[in-house]
């Protein structure tokens, strides 16, 4: 399987800084084989069609940061699955530690969100983790499974084939404190060894994120149960995501 990488923008770059940085990335990452590795950016709400437009016919995926999980109404603000799928997205991020933290999503609503992008037809990444204070008192296994099963629980096949997950310890994201490669590799064995095949999702794709960068790629995407990366802070400069999906590219099965 190619390893999956993805860079998640936040609420960074404007519309300018955006498309100058998609072409970047686009120049850099030529030529690597979409075999070994698929690459993703998940840009601000206003710059999805100027970002895709910029992407054209080279292999990035656009990808969306967040939805509301209903399709349409009086949600002044939100953004819907269907709206995403409209210009051009494939791809949305649901359950990121600072949607749960900051925002407020509860595994429902996680839940929700990841039935409403499905139901539009898209892939999800559904995204897991436990706080530093969860770790410290040795919860850190029992939160990451506990999201797991409110968010897939009694999914069919089909819709589990289009699901990817994202392990990413909230303590390990913006910090510059990673996950050691022993540490994420107990986690993602643990998911992908005890919690995703009794949910019937054993063949699901799990990523690491969480202070991901150029000097620790090599090391992290070559831990066992290391489907690829979904990425914050590095992904703001071309050069520096490029580096990180030709990490992923050269652990990635043809
Ligand atoms: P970071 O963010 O790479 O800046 O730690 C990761 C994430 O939030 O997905």
């Amino acid at each position: 399987m190619p390893q999956l990488a993805v860079g998640n923008w936040k609420m960074h770059t404007t519309r300018d800084e955006a498309v100058r940085l998609v072409r970047g990335l686009v120049e850099l990452t030529q030529g690597i084989d979409p075999a070994r590795a698929i690459v993703g950016v998940a840009p601000p709400y206003p710059f999805l069609d100027a970002v895709r437009d910029a992407i054209g016919g080279a292999g990035v995926e656009l990808v969306a940061q967040d939805c509301h999980e209903a399709k349409s109404g009086a949600f002044t603000g939100a953004v819907s699955a269907p709206m995403l799928a409209s210009v051009g997205v494939k791809r949305v991020i649901v359950g990121h530690s600072e949607r749960r933290q900051v925002f407020g999503d509860s595994d429902e609503t996680v839940r929700a969100k990841l039935l409403a992008v499905l139901d539009a037809g898209l892939h999800a990444i559904l995204c897991v983790g436990e706080t530093l204070p969860e770790r410290d008192a040795g919860q850190a296994e029992a939160v990451v499974e506990r999201q797991l099963r409110a968010g897939l629980a009694d999914l069919d096949a089909a819709a589990l084939a289009r699901v990817t997950i994202a392990y990413e310890p909230v303590w390990a994201i913006g910090t510059g404190r990673t996950a050691t490669p022993a540490q994420a590799g107990e986690l993602h064995a643990f998911v992908r060894e005890r919690v995703l095949p009794q949910l019937q999702a054993g063949s699901l794709a799990v990523l690491y994120g969480g202070s991901v960068k150029p000097d620790n790629i090599d090391a992290l995407a070559a831990t066992p149960h290391v489907g690829g990366v979904l990425v914050g802070g590095a992904s703001l400069e071309a050069s520096s995501f490029a580096r990180i999906v030709r990490g992923c590219a050269d652990h990635g099965a043809e």
